[in-house]
């Protein structure tokens, strides 16, 4: 039987990526962060000079990334390892975020990916993080969350979170990045972020990141 899917969408900064976590840990499920997969994916071709509208070079990269997963001890955070380097930390910048966004146009590149996020969907279950989770990826899943939040408070989270790690960033140019990359992702022709129409749309802008997580784990106790 196909193990049981919670499909998780969003855009950046939603609060979809802490969520994610907190559900997997909870109920001691998988979980996929599938834009990490395109990050890597982006993160390779620049490393490699491949210009990122090669298409078919990026798809080829992206179907054989040489990567792993090194779960933390005691509490530390997953370790992502790119050809063996450890790539966790410039995995998340913004500038590695816009090479993800360039890469995930790509037809190519995103079949070569969708085989390798299926297989993430092993018993007792996965928790996938991501933009077309409900719609392409998983479209039978039986609990699809569509998780916002406003421009200005994503741009506001993110801003603390650079803030804490030492990158200097300004306010304005985060929410203009975020506007920019929400309007990439959702106006593209292949797996847009939209909700799937079975998806439950939450906004975390007033609920609080702790009061979704309460909202869906109750969902998924009553539907899993
Ligand atoms: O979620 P994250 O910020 O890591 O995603 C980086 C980029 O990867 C997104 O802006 C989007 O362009 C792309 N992406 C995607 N489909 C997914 C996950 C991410 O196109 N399922």
């Amino acid at each position: 039987a196909p193990a049981a899917v919670i499909a998780i969408d969003g855009p950046s900064g939603s609060g979809k990526g802490t969520l994610c976590q907190k559900l997997a840990k909870q109920l001691a499920w998988h979980l996929l962060d599938s834009g990490a997969l395109y990050r890597l994916t982006g993160l390779a071709a620049h490393r490699r000079g491949i210009a990122l509208d090669n298409e078919l070079a990026v798809a080829e990269l992206a179907a054989n990334l040489d990567v792993r997963f090194v779960p933390g001890e005691e509490g530390q955070p997953t370790r992502v390892l790119l050809d063996g380097d450890d790539v966790s930390a410039v995995l998340r910048t913004e500038e590695t975020g816009s090479l993800a966004s360039q890469v995930a146009v790509l037809a190519e590149v995103r079949a070569a990916l969708l085989g390798r996020q299926r297989d993430f969907a092993q018993a007792p279950g996965l928790v996938a993080d991501g933009r077309d989770m409900g719609t392409v990826v998983f479209p039978n899943a039986p609990l699809k969350i569509f998780l916002t939040a406003s421009a200005e408070a994503r741009a506001e989270r993110r801003f603390k979170q650079l803030k804490d790690k030492g990158e200097s960033v300004t306010l304005a140019a985060l929410l203009e990045d975020i506007q920019a990359r929400d309007k990439r992702d959702s106006e593209r022709e292949l797996a847009p972020l939209k909700p799937a129409d079975d998806a439950i749309q939450l906004d975390s802008t007033a609920l609080g990141i702790d009061e979704v997580f309460e909202q869906v784990l109750a969902l998924a106790k009553k539907r899993l």
